[in-house]
């Protein structure tokens, strides 16, 4: 067995911070509590539901990841979070219209102490919204140390013993690394002189990481994607990962294009259009925000296709991402693919996937898993980018110079070998036993 890193046992509650507590995030918080009482199964989390194999397959030893590292338990999850509507989570979610009443009645108690705090927030960066719920201050320094404040009070409030970070707020403007990201000083002169490059949602990961609270991107947003943030989450020993959680339509991409690549078929077009009408979609309805999450859903299939290398495959593969908002729908999104493939000689074919998905329900797990991951890895002293949870999202937060992976298959292999060695095991190679070594 390879030796074990050491991780601070998990004593104590863990609070989990939600900046925007809308569809995702409400549904995160229901189905953990319906879990917890036994009303439902937790579907789509690994954390709590996947097995791993530990040793060789002869061996047949597969404990479930819950039990073979030392996550948190959801019975020990607290949550905070905060929102631009001061709907507390019963009031989000009935209007999020994602769980039925009948679901959500049972949990009303509880989520009605789920309030949430004023946000940082500036109607500039979403153009869409405009709630009461925001706190007062303009500048942007006094909004990063009001946000240090709000965590560390829901810390105390929650008597929990550490924290975690998962942005499930709306999906800003499209934003570019500029100047004042280049470094913390730079990023710290940034604040106090309200730079217009610094929007919301680095502002809560700024705060976030000098609080030592590790910290995931569920938006497409630059939030800590940025050298600037990079530096401090080192700097602060804090693991920090996104950006934008990989559900519907580019779930189903990164499931079906790591097959066409591993037989060699060729792909000459992929159209995706996508209808919703929650008010995720209302605010992609904006074209400045439309154009942040078109870059992270762009990237996928060139990634994992590799037309430089099969130009004769996919040399010629055009992508097209359309994104509608259509309000009769509510959160039940509905995504279509119409795939040009060819075969043999290049004979042409087509694929079309019709997904009748619910976003939400793909995405809750994944705050989950996100949540009890960080946790774990900040307890392990693991800091900086965590390309490991590659897995969650659609354009994976990784090293300057390092390629993102996109690949399902891939980054699940990534994911799991990063467990084992976690909880002291041998990466699984794959290998037939006569080619390994003795
Ligand atoms: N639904 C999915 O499956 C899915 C998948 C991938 C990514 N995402 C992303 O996750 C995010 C949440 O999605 P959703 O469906 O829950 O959207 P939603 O609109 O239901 O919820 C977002 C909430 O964030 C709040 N908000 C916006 N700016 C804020 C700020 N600065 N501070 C605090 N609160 C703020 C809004 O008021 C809203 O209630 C979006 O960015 C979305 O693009 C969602």
């Amino acid at each position: 067995m390879a030796t074990s890193p050491t991780i601070r046992p998990h004593d104590g509650k863990l609070l989990v911070l939600l900046p925007g507590m809308g569809a995702v995030a409400t549904t995160f918080i229901a189905g953990v509590e319906s879990v917890r009482r036994g009303l439902a199964q937790p579907i789509g989390s690994l954390t709590q539901l996947q097995t791993i194999r530990v040793g060789a397959r002869s061996e047949n030893k597969n404990p479930l990841i819950k039990d073979f590292l030392p996550l948190a338990p959801l019975g020990d999850i607290e949550f905070a979070g905060w929102d631009v509507y001061p709907d507390d989570a019963y009031d989000a979610a009935v209007r999020a219209d994602v769980l039925t009443q009948q679901d959500l009645a049972p949990l009303a108690d509880f989520l009605h102490t789920v309030k949430p705090m004023q946000a940082a927030f500036d109607p500039a960066y979403v153009k869409r919204l405009d709630g009461p719920n925001v706190k007062q201050t303009k500048s942007k320094r006094e909004l990063a140390e009001a946000i240090r404040a709000d965590i560390k009070g829901a810390l105390a409030k929650s008597g929990a013993t550490r924290a975690v970070m998962v942005w499930c707020g709306s999906t800003e403007v499209y934003l570019r690394p500029g100047p004042c990201h280049a470094s913390i000083e730079a990023f710290e002169k940034g604040l106090d002189n309200n730079d217009a490059n610094i929007a919301p949602s680095q502002l809560y990961a700024y705060a976030a990481i000098m609080e030592g609270v590790p910290y995931a991107n569920g938006a497409p947003n630059l939030s800590a994607d940025s050298p600037a943030l990079e530096a401090l989450a080192l700097e602060k020993g804090v693991p920090i990962c996104g950006k934008d959680f990989k559900t519907g339509q580019t779930l189903m991409k990164t499931i079906l294009a790591p097959g066409f690549k591993a037989r060699m078929i060729g792909v000459d077009g992929w159209f995706s259009t996508n209808i919703l009408g929650n008010r995720d979609g209302e605010v992609l309805d904006d074209p400045e925000s439309f154009k942040a999450k078109e870059v992270t859903k762009s990237g996928v299939l060139d990634t994992i296709l590799q037309p430089d290398l099969y130009p004769d495959l996919y040399g010629n593969l055009y992508h097209k991402i359309r994104i509608n908002y259509y309000p009769p729908r509510g959160d039940a999104k509905e995504g279509w693919d119409n795939i040009d493939i060819k075969g043999w000689l290049g004979y042409k074919m087509q694929i079309k996937v019709d997904f009748l998905c619910r976003d939400s329900i793909l995405a809750a797990p994944i705050v989950l898993d996100l949540a009890l991951f960080l946790d774990l890895a900040g307890r392990t002293g693991m800091k900086g980018i965590q390309e490991w949870l590659s897995f969650y999202f659609k354009s994976p937060h990784v090293e300057q110079g390092h390629v993102q992976e996109h690949d399902l298959f891939i980054q699940h292999i990534g994911l799991k070998n990063t467990l084992r060695v976690l909880g002291g095991a041998e990466p699984v190679t794959h290998l037939p036993e006569d080619l390994r070594e003795a």
